[in-house]
């Protein structure tokens, strides 16, 4: 046991604590340290009763002051339809065909599409408008249902092969395999045929005979010489431009199963404003006719 040192004459009371033999002063708390304390209690008592604070069970304190975010955000939102009110109706009465004419309004809408394009559209085009598997690229000039202005205008109002929309655009591809409308051979046969509209077929031999089952099965939607109906939305497979894939495999695989593309209706959650604001970004990014 080590020894306590010796207290002096006019050394301040401890606290009665000891370790090992260590005391502590008792010293009193400096004064401004002491009165910031203070200061800060009253602020955060102020604080509370002023604004949100106090967490409940569903909501928390709303605060006398009835400061709250959610109506800034709702106030802000107010204030920027209205601002944007009058353009917004001038872009819906005008010509759809007659927009990209005038700078102004194009502008306005090109920006506005490009923000709804973010929010309601990449998650299946992708980010930049690029497609992925089964999602068209809307990037380049090859269209499944047309990209003039008022067919893309058409498309996204109101879908594809949706059940919302009864003016969704719709057509379906026979499951050829699946429903035995084509033998395995026959199948081989214009799996190759169609591989070869575009590059090369896996088995030459059977291309010859895919061209007999592509005229009899094939061509009444996507033509005598495979570049596609748009009436029907049925691609043209003569370009190298591939929805779901031009390997063996995944033409067998759609040519075995069909495929069913699916896009909602966006008449129902989107202003037209906003839908034509969309449909004159996409028209601009590249491939719009
Ligand atoms: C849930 C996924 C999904 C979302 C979200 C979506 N699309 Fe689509 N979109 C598709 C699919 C799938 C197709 C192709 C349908 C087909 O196979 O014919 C398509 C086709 C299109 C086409 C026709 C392309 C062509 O070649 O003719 C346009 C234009 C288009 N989408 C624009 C939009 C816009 C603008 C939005 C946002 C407002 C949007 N899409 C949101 C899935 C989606
Ligand atoms: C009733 C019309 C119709 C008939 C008949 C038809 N198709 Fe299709 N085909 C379509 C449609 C529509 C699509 C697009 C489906 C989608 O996007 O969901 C398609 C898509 C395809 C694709 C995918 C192209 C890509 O870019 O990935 C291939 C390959 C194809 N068809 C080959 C054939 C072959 C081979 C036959 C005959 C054995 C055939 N189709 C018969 C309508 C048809």
């Amino acid at each position: 046991m080590s020894k306590a040192p010796q207290r002096q004459k006019g050394d301040p009371e401890t606290t009665g604590h000891s370790w090992d033999g260590i005391e502590e002063f008792n010293n009193p708390l400096p004064r401004w340290w002491l009165w910031t304390f203070y200061v800060c209690i009253i602020w955060a008592i102020g604080y509370s009763i002023a604004y949100p604070a106090w967490p409940g069970i569903k909501s928390a304190t709303s605060g006398v002051l009835g400061w709250s975010t959610r109506a800034n955000v709702a106030a802000e939102i107010e204030a920027a339809n209205e601002a944007n009110a009058a353009i917004n109706a001038q872009l819906v009465s005008a010509e759809l065909t007659e927009i990209s004419g005038d700078p102004e309004l194009n502008g306005y809408a090109v920006s506005a599409g490009a923000a709804v394009f973010k929010t309601w559209c990449a998650q299946c085009h992708g980010s930049g408008a690029a497609g992925a598997k089964g999602y068209p690229n809307l990037l380049d000039d090859d269209w499944l249902w047309g990209g003039d202005i008022e067919a893309i205008h058409t498309t996204i109002t109101h879908g594809v092969r949706n059940e919302d929309d009864e003016d969704a655009r719709y057509s379906q591809m026979p499951a050829f395999g699946r429903d035995e409308l084509l033998a395995e051979d026959e199948i081989d046969q214009v799996v190759n045929f169609v591989m070869s509209l575009s590059g090369e077929p896996q088995d030459a031999s059977l291309v010859e005979d895919g061209k007999v089952v592509f005229e009899d099965n094939c061509a009444s939607c996507h033509m005598e010489d495979g570049t596609g109906d748009r009436t029907q939305g049925a691609p043209n497979l003569t370009d190298a431009i591939w929805l779901y894939g031009g390997d063996y495999a995944t033409v067998k695989e759609t040519v075995t199963n069909a495929r069913f593309g699916v896009m909602p209706n966006w008449n129902a959650r989107l202003t037209e404003a906003e839908i034509r604001s969309a449909a004159l970004y996409v028209h601009q990014l590249g491939g719009g006719e």
